[in-house]
């Protein structure tokens, strides 16, 4: 049975797995309208990816005797200025979606509530794979910078990113 106060956390969460999704899905939308398929491909799989993040939490709320609560969400910026600051927004994200899931699980150490603790490390273990994912594609743009023939190139490679499963929703 979860506590008041660890309910109220994971619907924290909850929040903002699906304002990741959202944000994901708009930067999907911005590359794809542009014609960089590679690019809006990995988006449209993160954006999925994320909604995952959130249903699994949901899924683990209602089960464990809370009550998931879908809100209202932020809207997304609709522009990116460049893939550069595209990506360097995504790591950004991720960082703080990394800051907030380990601020759940102190919290779950301080209430003694030992299955959330478990729970969480999923998410611990799925962070660190995010953020090295986004560190690696902020480390290949920063090599191409605003180069045409680059970001052609950089497109396609984020192709096969998403062909090999990488950025596949688990
Ligand atoms: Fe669900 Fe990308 O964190």
């Amino acid at each position: 049975m979860l506590s008041k106060k660890i309910e109220e956390v994971l619907n924290k969460q909850i929040r903002i797995e699906a304002e990741s999704s959202q944000v994901y899905l708009a930067m999907a939308c911005w590359a794809e309208v542009q014609g960089f398929e590679g690019v809006a491909q990995f988006m449209f799989a993160h954006s999925d990816e994320e909604r995952m993040h959130m249903l699994k939490l949901v899924k683990f709320v209602n089960e464990r005797g809370g009550h998931a609560q879908i809100s209202e969400l932020a809207a997304p910026p609709t522009e990116f200025g460049s893939f550069k600051n595209m990506f360097e927004t995504l790591f950004n994200h991720e960082v703080m979606v990394s800051q907030s899931i380990n601020d759940l699980v102190h919290i779950t150490l301080e209430q003694r509530d030992y299955a959330t603790h478990n729970f969480l490390q999923w998410y611990v273990a799925e962070q660190i794979e995010e953020e090295a994912l986004a560190r690696n594609i902020l480390d290949k743009i920063n090599l191409i910078g605003d180069d045409k023939g680059g970001l052609y190139l950089f497109d396609n490679d984020v192709k096969q990113l998403v062909a090999a499963g990488t950025n596949a929703p688990q």
